[in-house]
């Protein structure tokens, strides 16, 4: 079979390295990809915006199934095209994607459905957003409505702070029309894990739970980031608040998307606060997170193939339970100079490992392979991943692998995974 991956980082290079592992999959092709995914698959040079661009590809390959990978082609209707041609695509469509692409679509649709969620208030003026948080307590999360490629969410502790926020948002136009509408909603305290969760619009299978690092630095200080590792599993998610996330938070998610007529076929991933009262939904996501699947892929046995043709076809329930190696995985990403800022890129990746093998495997997040030579070109560079009987070893072998490789600027956190060691260490 022939499988079309959408986007170029590590996500889409953790998807296309399990998706190799199945038998039934013969060639594996990239849109538009990077330098390690161009060792593994045929780079092809279309934008994972592009949807008329990959539709045609699609067809004129006969690509049995397209696997996507970010989100905005997700909101720009990908799976409503590829639908429409009759192509296969593992992707929810443009109306199941506003779980992610609206934040007000999601908080409205959670309230309807009484999932556990922060306490909101939407406002459409600057003036009225500014006059509510003049009452309120602090901190708040101010959050932009549309899409703002994870800047849309600040959390502010007095009133100073909520106007300058709003009023970047609201009338500085920061993050243009995504923008527009805003909310303004409680803060929530305690850990932050995420579940990831196939369904077919029938049957959801949640994934192993995973957390990531989001700031910049050590002792999770600085600003946030795409995400500076993760791993899994994290032992914040137990049986029990695994089972209450199922039922309060996974089973009547689907069920209100079916009352609401929309039919979820994907990844429905729920970013999730684990409160003194219960878990609470922080937000949706509706595809495969990055670097959380870095963690967790590595770790499911059950052929990713298989199961994302059910899920296209509606028969997860087919599949029964899923298989996991019974050990951990540690994330731990290299960036570039300067990232989260303004970074520099083009210079020569060093050390890397010869091959992966069972047990670390280096995922290309912003990487180029040119003239035999592996060259950065983001800001997050590297996934090195490392897997053991615990995260204390999958970390260490991890490290190890980070240790040899070099870049000049090269920054990394030395302390992934510090939130679970210190919880076995009380
Ligand atoms: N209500 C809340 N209480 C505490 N922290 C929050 C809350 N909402 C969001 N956050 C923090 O802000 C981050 C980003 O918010 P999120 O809703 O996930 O938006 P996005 O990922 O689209 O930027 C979350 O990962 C979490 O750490
Ligand atoms: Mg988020």
């Amino acid at each position: 079979m022939k499988v079309l991956v959408v986007g170029s980082g590590g996500r889409e290079h953790t998807l296309i390295w399990k998706l190799k592992q199945s038998k039934k999959v013969d060639n594996i092709f990239c849109a538009p990809g990077n330098g390690g995914i161009s060792k593994i698959a045929k780079c092809v040079n279309i934008k994972a915006d592009n949807i008329r661009a990959l539709a045609d590809f699609a067809a004129r390959n006969k690509i049995h199934l397209t696997v996507v990978g970010p989100e905005a082609p997700l909101a720009a209707g990908i799976a409503d095209e590829f639908t429409k041609r009759k192509l296969k695509v593992f992707a929810p469509d443009k109306s199941a994607s506003q779980l992610e692409s609206s934040k007000v679509f999601s908080k409205e649709f959670m309230r309807k459905y009484h999932i556990p969620t922060a306490a909101f208030k939407v406002f459409t003026t600057a003036a009225e957003a500014i006059g509510f948080c003049r009452t309120v307590e602090y901190p708040v999360v101010i959050k932009a409505d549309g899409l703002a490629a994870g800047k849309g969410a600040v959390v502010v502790k007095n009133a100073e702070q909520a106007t300058a926020t709003i009023e970047n948002m609201m009338v500085k136009k920061q993050f243009g029309s995504a923008g527009d509408t805003i909310l303004v909603e409680s803060f929530l305290q305690g850990q932050e894990i995420s579940v990831m969760a196939l369904t077919d619009g029938k049957t959801i299978v949640p994934l192993l739970a995973s957390q990531d690092h989001k700031q910049a630095f050590d002792g999770d200080r600085g600003p946030n980031t795409g995400g500076m590792g993760a791993y899994c599993p994290t032992g914040f998610a137990t049986d029990e608040i695994m089972t209450r996330i199922n039922d309060y938070v996974l089973a009547p998610t689907l069920s209100g998307l079916n009352k609401e007529g929309i039919t979820y076929k994907g990844v429905l991933y729920a970013g999730l606060m684990i409160t003194p009262g219960g878990p609470k939904v922080l937000e949706y996501n509706c595809r495969f997170g990055d670097p959380e699947t870095q963690v967790v892929l590595p770790l499911l046995r059950t052929d990713l193939y298989e199961l994302m043709m059910a899920v296209v076809n509606r028969k997860l329930a087919s599949i029964g339970q899923l298989s996991w190696r019974n050990d951990s995985a540690a994330c731990v990403v290299m960036a570039s100079k300067g990232y989260p800022g303004n970074y520099t890129t083009g210079v020569k990746i060093g050390g890397l490992p010869n091959k992966d093998d069972n047990n670390c495997v280096v995922f290309h997040a912003g990487t180029v392979y040119k003239n035999s030579q592996y060259m950065t070109s983001g800001g997050r560079v590297l996934g090195v991943v490392g897997l053991d009987k615990n995260l204390q070893l999958a970390l260490n072998r991890a490290y190890r692998t980070v240790n040899k490789i070099k870049f000049e600027g090269a920054r990394y956190r030395k302390d992934i995974g510090f939130r679970v060691l210190n919880l076995k260490r009380k």
